[in-house]
């Protein structure tokens, strides 16, 4: 295979004229030199993998590492590279061994049936937080008054947060995920929910209910600090990807609508219509990370060890191989093997919950809102182009 070392393609990368298609660059890279050498914003370089099956082959492979801190790791801002540093010493999920231990727990947690057994509780969180949207009236702000509260408010159920606190915690969690913060507001923000979050496992322990935290303290496995710190995990993992996911479908269907009439009137699709959404959206935008650790070959290209890589999620999930008209939402279309939450040692924990949560909350929007639309034309939407996951700042919507 040719190998190019085209160092006009980099990542981050501007999109096309459709702000959900993937960056041109990326579909051509995968098109012409599916595994290439590509510059990052800080002058490093690393490798960049788009097509389906190279990219399952790194995540799957253990001579590829998910430890950031690791020298050669690709980084691609500034905050990660803090962030990394920071986790160093503290944060035990990205130490390989110990990473197995915490996530054998966490997978525990989120089997299937537990997640059914929440379903119930998710609903009436989304029809309370649609019945204050449709109170405050048409027009309303999709993201702030409905996708992030939703997003915040499950993971609330999952740790167990009491009804009288969700709205502090989800006021702290918003300013922890709001692009618009400053960093020393998103650290006191952190802090601020690390307290409370060990407060509450330290009140768990004393008076234990049906919830994860509570579960976690009982299997007596785990330090408290430790059962909060995977808490805080699970807040980071899956509040503002949830939110995102629900903004993204419902622009996703506002340029697709005859997706949305055939949606409307078979609601019995709205379970592969969110596996298609996650395929089609993909929302993490700029790849997963990984570094080599011992020299490996991947598509045809010698990687060596201490070399950075990407895994392109969103060319993988366009792959024609593996997606024919990749590029077309197809709500109809069995997209199950998309690699949205990625694949193999760190495929998301939450998926199962993530998955509910959004079939929840767009059957419920499409059911209830028949007249929902965007009230503003895309182009003045506001996208997180640079953001690791995609998302808009709001999304104004009538109905
Ligand atoms: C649409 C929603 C979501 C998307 C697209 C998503 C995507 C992902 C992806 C791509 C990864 C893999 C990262 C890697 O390999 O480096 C991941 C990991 C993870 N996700 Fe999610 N996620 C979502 C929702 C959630 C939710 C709701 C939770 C929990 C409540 C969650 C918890 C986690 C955790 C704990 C990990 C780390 C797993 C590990 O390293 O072993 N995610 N997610």
């Amino acid at each position: 295979m040719t190998v190019t070392t085209a160092q006009q393609l980099t990542v981050p990368s501007p999109r096309g004229r459709c702000p959900l298609d993937v960056p041109p660059a990326y579909q051509q890279a995968a098109q012409e030199t599916p595994v290439v050498r590509i510059g990052l914003p800080f002058g490093e370089d690393c490798w960049l993998i788009t097509r389906y099956e190279d990219v399952r082959a790194v995540l799957t492979d253990s001579r590829f590492s998910a430890d950031a801190t690791r020298p050669g790791f690709p980084l691609i801002s500034e905050e990660l590279r803090a962030m990394a540093a920071a986790t160093r010493s503290t944060d035990a999920f990205v130490n390989e061994q110990e990473h197995l231990r915490r996530r054998r727990m966490l997978t525990t947690e989120f089997k299937a049936k537990r997640v059914e057994a929440l379903r119930p509780e998710i609903q009436q969180m989304v029809d309370d937080t649609l019945d204050q949207m449709i109170a405050g009236g048409s027009p309303a702000d999709l993201m702030a008054d409905f996708a992030v509260p939703v997003g915040s408010g499950v993971i609330a159920l999952l740790l167990g947060v009491p009804t009288m606190d969700t709205k502090y915690f989800q006021e702290r969690s918003h300013v922890l995920l709001d692009e618009a913060a400053k960093s020393e507001e998103k650290m006191a923000a952190q802090r601020d929910l690390m307290e409370y979050v060990v407060g509450l496992t330290v009140d768990k322990q004393q008076n234990p209910d049906e919830g994860f935290l509570s579960r976690l303290v009982e299997r007596g496995e785990l330090t408290g600090e430790e059962v909060a710190g995977s808490g805080l995990l699970l807040l980071l993992a899956g509040h503002e990807t949830t939110a995102a996911m629900i903004a993204l479908s419902i622009i996703a269907l506002h340029r697709n609508p005859e997706q949305q009439v055939l949606l409307r009137q078979d609601p019995s699709l709205v379970k592969g219509a969110v596996e298609e959404m996650l395929r089609y959206a993909t929302l993490v935008q700029n790849g997963l990370g990984r570094v080599a650790v011992e020299d490996a070959v991947i598509g045809g290209q010698l990687i060596r060890a201490g070399e950075g890589v990407l895994c392109m999620l969103s060319t993988a999930n366009r792959d024609e191989e593996v997606f024919p008209g990749g590029g077309h939402l197809d709500v109809t279309r069995p997209a199950r093997g998309h690699m949205s939450f990625g694949y193999g040692l760190h495929q998301c924990v939450g998926q199962s919950l993530a998955r509910a949560e959004l079939q929840i909350a767009l059957g419920t929007l499409l059911r209830r809102l028949p007249e929902l639309r965007l009230d503003v034309p895309v182009e003045e939407l506001g996208f997180r182009y640079r953001a690791g996951l995609y998302a808009v700042d709001a999304l104004p919507v009538a109905w």
